[in-house]
């Protein structure tokens, strides 16, 4: 009984200090949070003019399906992102809104004893653009759409069993063409770091 007991203070006490945030085949974690497109300061030029591409932040969720103890498959989303394309001395080019959808394959560390859990991904990004406006008279028709490589790393901080906190960056490959107008052919590498803080919940 003695031993009975200690066992249970034993087992109670490894609970209390375990937050149970090792992640197994079949979790599913939801995370919801501010979510910030930050394009590469140096996206292209017209004519040897630099251009810019404004920062923007939105609703991000990501979800991602563990199909293993270690491995999961995460999708990245958000509501459309508004960047306004200028040049250096600030006249606006055009403003656009756009979408980054990101599969990525997340590496999971295991780590059982520990509430910090961090993770790795590598993946494949979609951008459509849409909402277009021309702002310089450059006669800008459309941005075109972008599908490239991504990489990614996250942190889940575990609160209890099912609620967490995160923090979790991506790099993205996106480059798009300027069609119509006097910029016609102008590429731009947007190529941003997204980075994104919230909390999430593990099912
Ligand atoms: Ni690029």
């Amino acid at each position: 009984m003695k031993l009975m007991k200690s066992l249970l203070a034993a087992s109670l006490a490894t609970a209390m200090i375990q937050p149970a945030m090792a992640y197994e085949e079949g979790d599913i974690i939801v995370r919801v949070g501010a979510a910030t497109v930050m394009p590469s300061d140096d996206p292209g030029d017209v004519g040897g003019a630099k251009l810019e591409v404004s920062e923007n932040t939105q609703l991000g969720v990501t979800a991602t399906y563990m199909f293993a103890d270690d491995f999961g498959v995460e999708v990245l989303a958000a509501t459309p992102f508004n960047h306004t394309v200028q040049f250096e001395d600030g006249t606006d080019v055009a403003t656009a809104s756009h979408l980054p959808p990101t599969v990525s394959l997340q590496y999971y560390t295991l780590k059982p004893m520990e509430a910090l859990q961090p993770y790795a991904g590598i993946g494949l990004n979609y951008t459509e653009f849409f909402n277009e406006k021309n702002k310089a008279n450059a006669g800008i028709d459309e941005l075109t759409s972008s599908f490239g490589l991504s990489v990614s790393a996250g942190l889940d901080f575990a609160i209890d069993e099912h609620l967490l906190l995160n923090a979790a960056i991506w790099y993205i490959d996106i480059d798009t063409e300027i069609e119509g107008g006097a910029a016609d052919g102008t590429e731009l590498e947007i190529d941003p770091i997204v980075w994104m803080v919230g909390a999430g919940y593990k099912f």
